[in-house]
């Protein structure tokens, strides 16, 4: 399963790769290569927009969640848009992307500590993936036991590497 995230992050890496830089698809950047300029700018817009999706996501499970009665199909697709967006998260920190790039709320820490980063981003990975595998099976009981192990993942990451106010 591990292994299969990581692929899908490859692929998804070299995917976006390939659309910026068409001539060198046989050659993908490591995770950790550094950016500037404009592809810096792409990389932070993707990031902000896909963490607002993200929030967008969690906002649907919360409420039908907490409706005591959720709508499934409603919770089957916030769950699997949360399991393809979290795979896709681990592009969207390179180095190059911090808050001397431009606004963002992204905390300088996050590359100041990338093994423990890489670690809140796995973590938010294997939630994401969880809880995306207990909502398919259709039972509200299951998806709602495996919700807060995916809080707590966001939780997890927000308190060290995101700042407090847009700045
Ligand atoms: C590995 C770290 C990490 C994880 C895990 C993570 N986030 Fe974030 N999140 C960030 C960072 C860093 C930012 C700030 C991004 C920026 O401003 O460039 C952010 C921004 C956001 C934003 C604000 C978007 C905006 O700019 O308006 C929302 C909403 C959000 N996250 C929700 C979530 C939720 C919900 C989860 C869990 C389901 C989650 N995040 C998991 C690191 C993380």
């Amino acid at each position: 399963m591990r292994k299969t995230i990581v692929a899908a992050a490859a692929v998804i890496a070299l995917v976006a790769c390939s659309k910026q830089n068409q001539t060198r698809v046989s050659a993908p950047a490591p995770a950790s290569a550094t950016v500037s300029g404009a592809k810096a700018k792409s990389v932070m817009h993707e990031r902000s927009d896909g963490m607002k999706k993200v929030g967008k996501a969690m906002k649907i499970l919360g409420a039908q969640i907490k409706s005591g009665a959720p709508d499934m199909t409603a919770v089957k697709a916030a769950a699997a848009a949360m399991d393809g967006l979290a795979r896709k998260s681990s592009a969207w920190f390179p180095a190059g992307t911090g808050p001397d790039a431009g606004k963002t709320r992204a905390k300088a820490e996050i590359w100041l500590k990338p093994q423990d980063f890489a670690a809140k981003v796995k973590g938010f990975q294997t939630a994401a993936a969880n809880f995306n595998a207990a909502a398919q099976t259709g039972n509200a009981a299951t998806a709602t036991a495996s919700l807060g192990e995916l809080g707590k993942s966001c939780k997890a990451c927000h308190d060290n590497y995101r700042s407090d106010e847009h700045r």
